[in-house]
């Protein structure tokens, strides 16, 4: 039977997921923007808010979906989830209380210590800003600021690396989150881990390098993301064998204490000299991780969906040994003072033998228009990550003017630095 499938939201990540579907399904998306490449691969697009549940499960209906794939954690904090399964839809992505695991991190810390997680930090969690900045004066050591809810990635200030203890302070008592959670800094290399989660199984996928902050040489503000790279093997060039078993060691151990999660489990970790610990969770593809990912995956996607539906063993997955360096351009003044609403050139032929994948754009009859967040993303392939950059590398010459971007994610710089850090840290 050929599954008909809904995917919802209009980012990089969800080009990504389209372009792994849509040749395998009959594909239908819906999001809040226009984008232009998940529009080309859909048979139909409706233009809904992401948060939108109703509307979204309307949707479905209209288009009798089989299946339905769930992109952003906005979706899944509004119970799209749960409104797709009460109209008899089954999505991969977890309820709006699985995803807890995301939309509260005083929920996900919690959480840890209660199943015995590995890897949990010591943390505090506050409703009063006072008592967090009282706490933040006396911890003995340097600290990561969260806000509890979804920040879209760029709520999180790390003392002793972007900011001081007074400058976090000063942050919260402007800022007014409702609740957050303050606790002990990592010092390491960061690595995100995602796997496939369904009727208890649990799917690993090679590790990715995600790249916060906004300028090359990992200066300026965080964002949601600059670019990421992977390798051809499961692990990173600083990480051994036994570093991404750990990993998912924790992974395993999240959806034993939650036997119905099921959708993406993302896990974002930190290698320390002291072993892996974990960043945070997320309930959904990485973005851009899944641009690194969902091209390497040789097992049909749909078939990882159809089996979570009926309750199957989730197929074993295949990943062709090829590393992969993606790269985000982004519009001038981004994050702190994006420039919305400017019209880009996207020159789709000339990305060589690179892939391109839309992000926050919105496609309109004279063009195609920034919006606050990331435009597009390319992807190189290659049998090494030097070759794979090199791909990247070439095929942002896409890119019109008016967008920036990191140029040195993936390089052999970058990737040594990262070797060094590490041996450094292990030999301390
Ligand atoms: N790459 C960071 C995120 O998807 O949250």
């Amino acid at each position: 039977m050929t599954e008909t499938v809904l995917l919802i939201g209009g980012g990089g990540r969800e080009h990504a997921i389209a372009r792994s579907l849509a040749s395998d399904c009959d594909l239908y998306a819906c999001a809040s923007n226009r984008n232009p490449g998940v529009v080309s691969l859909a048979d139909g697009f409706e233009r809904v808010d992401e948060t939108d549940a109703d509307a979204i499960a309307d949707y479905a209906e209209t288009v009798a979906a089989t299946l339905a794939v769930v992109g952003p954690e906005s979706a899944l904090a509004s119970g799209v989830v749960d409104a797709l399964e009460e109209r008899g839809v089954y999505a991969f992505g977890p309820r709006k209380m699985d995803a807890r695991i995301e939309t509260d991190k005083a929920f996900q810390r919690r959480f840890m210590v209660e199943n015995d997680v590995p890897g949990c930090p010591d943390f505090e969690t506050f409703h009063d800003i006072e008592g967090a900045c009282a706490y933040i004066d006396q911890y003995d050591g340097d600290v990561a600021v969260k806000p509890a809810g979804l920040t879209g990635g760029k709520g999180v200030k790390v003392t002793g690396d972007q900011v001081t203890k007074e400058e976090a302070k000063e942050y919260l008592r402007t800022e007014k989150y409702e609740q957050v959670v303050i606790e002990e800094r990592f010092v390491g290399e960061e690595f995100t881990v995602q796997a496939l989660v369904a009727n208890g199984d649990v799917r690993p996928t090679p590790a990715v390098q995600d790249h916060k902050r906004a300028y090359e040489g990992d200066e300026g503000p965080n964002t949601g993301g600059m670019g990421s790279y992977s390798d051809a093997g499961r692990t990173l060039p600083f990480m051994e064998e036994g570093d991404y078993e750990e990993a998912v060691d924790v992974l395993e151990a999240v959806v034993s204490a939650l036997p119905d999660y099921r959708g993406v489990l993302y896990g974002q970790f930190m290698l320390t000299a002291d072993g892996v610990r974990v960043v945070e969770f997320n309930a959904r593809f990485g973005d851009p991780e899944a641009m690194n990912t969902l091209p390497v995956l040789e097992t049909p996607f749909v078939d990882v969906l159809a089996a979570a539906r009926d309750g199957e063993p989730l197929p074993g997955l295949d990943f062709s040994p090829t590393a992969t360096v993606c790269k985000y351009a982004v519009p001038d003044g981004y994050p702190t003072n994006p420039e919305a609403g400017a019209r880009i050139e996207v020159d789709e032929d000339n990305v060589g033998d690179g892939l391109l994948f839309y992000a926050s754009v919105e496609e309109r009859d004279d063009g195609l228009y920034t919006s606050t967040s990331r435009s597009f993303a390319v992807v190189g392939l290659g049998d090494t990550i030097a070759a794979a950059e090199a791909v990247a590398a070439d095929a942002l010459a896409a890119a019109g003017n008016g967008l920036r971007i990191r140029h040195d994610i993936g390089s052999a710089e970058l990737v040594e630095r990262r070797v060094e850090h590490m041996a450094e840290l292990r030999t301390q």
